[in-house]
């Protein structure tokens, strides 16, 4: 009893300090395992999170875009360097690279603490008292719960530090005209995770941590149009094709109004396995982050469908496969 007490003791003060990871590396192998397993789940969610629902993965490794939907590079997880730019998107002003977030200190954020890390999360700020721009998703992750947040954080200290030096990103315009304060509540602390059992509102959380707005809502002179939330229509123009979002909302004519749960389960299941994603596809590519989203627990995709049921259906007849 004694000794469940001290490891309960380590934990709490492990997530008081948001230090899961430090402390796990003190454990030591004669303790319980149930101070590892609570660790352990942690790290889990993290990882789940961090490849499969905010993907984290996706931007912040390199990807391979003579595969159909870009999986990952094997061996490149949180090196950063992918550019996003204004020939790609043309709302970006000018570009922006994914930084490198392994536990490298040169060149990634092994110096940072776990508050640094969840500030730039959460409010885009980096360490040194920069804005980030907001192609990081800092304003959907700044509704994520704070569990989350952690789990993600513990997890990423975890990976492979590698050295990777990722060039400055260059900018038309100044970051204080871009930061959007506004959108950001200043405290994280009241955001929960809806019950799994309530779908619609724990699938609007995953459509809201897994960052689908910001390619599927149209933008107007440069802003997200929310009154036509998902409404598709945003063109992605890489070196060898052009792709345009599509309107998932529940619109039965131009959106996924006649979509069942099934069909929508099939848009991401075939890619659990490579076979489905390795092989040239030409023209017809797509930058959704198929091979990633693909992970998602069923229950989870199955959420994200409910709660997509419930968007206002707009009228918006999207070509996926613009003309290039
Ligand atoms: C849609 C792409 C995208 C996704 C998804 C994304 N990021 Fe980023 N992230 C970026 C870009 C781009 C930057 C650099 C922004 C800049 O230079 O202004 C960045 C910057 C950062 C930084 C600041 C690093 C530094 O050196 O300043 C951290 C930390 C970070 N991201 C962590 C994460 C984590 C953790 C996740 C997942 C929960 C995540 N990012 C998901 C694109 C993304
Ligand atoms: C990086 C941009 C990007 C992100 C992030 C993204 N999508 Fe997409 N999505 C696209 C593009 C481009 C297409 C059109 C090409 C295709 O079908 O893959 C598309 C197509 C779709 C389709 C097929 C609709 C149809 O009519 O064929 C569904 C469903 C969908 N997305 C759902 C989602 C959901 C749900 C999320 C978040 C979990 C999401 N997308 C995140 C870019 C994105």
């Amino acid at each position: 009893m004694r000794k469940l007490l001290a490891i309960l003791a380590v934990i709490t003060f492990c997530v008081a300090a948001n230090q899961f990871v430090a402390c796990k590396s003190n454990t030591s192998s004669t303790e319980s395992d149930s101070g590892n397993d609570s660790l352990q789940k942690v790290l889990e969610r993290g990882k789940y999170l961090a490849y499969h629902v905010a993907n984290c993965m996706d931007c912040h490794s390199k990807r391979d875009f003579t595969k159909y939907a870009a999986p990952m590079i094997p061996g490149t997880d949180g090196e950063g360097g992918m550019e996003f730019n204004n020939k790609m998107f043309n709302v970006i002003p000018g570009s922006v690279y994914a930084k490198n977030i392994t536990p490298d200190p040169e060149t990634g954020i092994g110096t940072w603490t776990d508050d640094e890390i969840l500030r730039a999360m959460t409010q885009g700020i980096s360490k040194n008292g920069d804005t980030l721009f907001p192609l990081m998703p800092y304003i959907s992750f700044n509704r994520m719960a704070k569990s989350d947040l952690l789990s993600i954080i513990a997890f990423i200290k975890t990976l492979k530090p590698i050295k990777n030096k990722v060039p400055d990103r260059k900018l038309m315009v100044p970051m204080s005209m871009i930061y959007p304060a506004n959108a950001l509540q200043p405290s994280i602390d009241s955001n929960r995770i809806p019950p799994e059992t309530d779908k619609v509102n724990y699938g609007r959380y995953l459509v809201t941590i897994a960052d689908c707005s910001t390619c599927h809502t149209p933008f107007d002179k440069g802003n997200p149009d929310f009154s036509r939330a998902m409404a598709g229509g945003n063109t992605f123009n890489l070196p060898d094709y052009a792709v345009t979002s599509a309107n998932i909302t529940p619109d039965s004519a131009s959106g996924i109004g006649t979509w069942t749960e099934e069909r929508f389960m099939n848009k991401f299941l075939p890619y659990r396995k490579e076979e489905a994603y390795n092989f040239k596809p030409g023209k017809e590519n797509t930058i959704m982050p198929l091979t990633y989203y693909a992970g998602m627990k069923d229950e989870d995709l199955k959420a994200i469908y409910a709660f997509l049921r419930t968007l206002k259906p707009i009228h918006n007849q999207v070509e996926k496969y613009p003309k290039k």
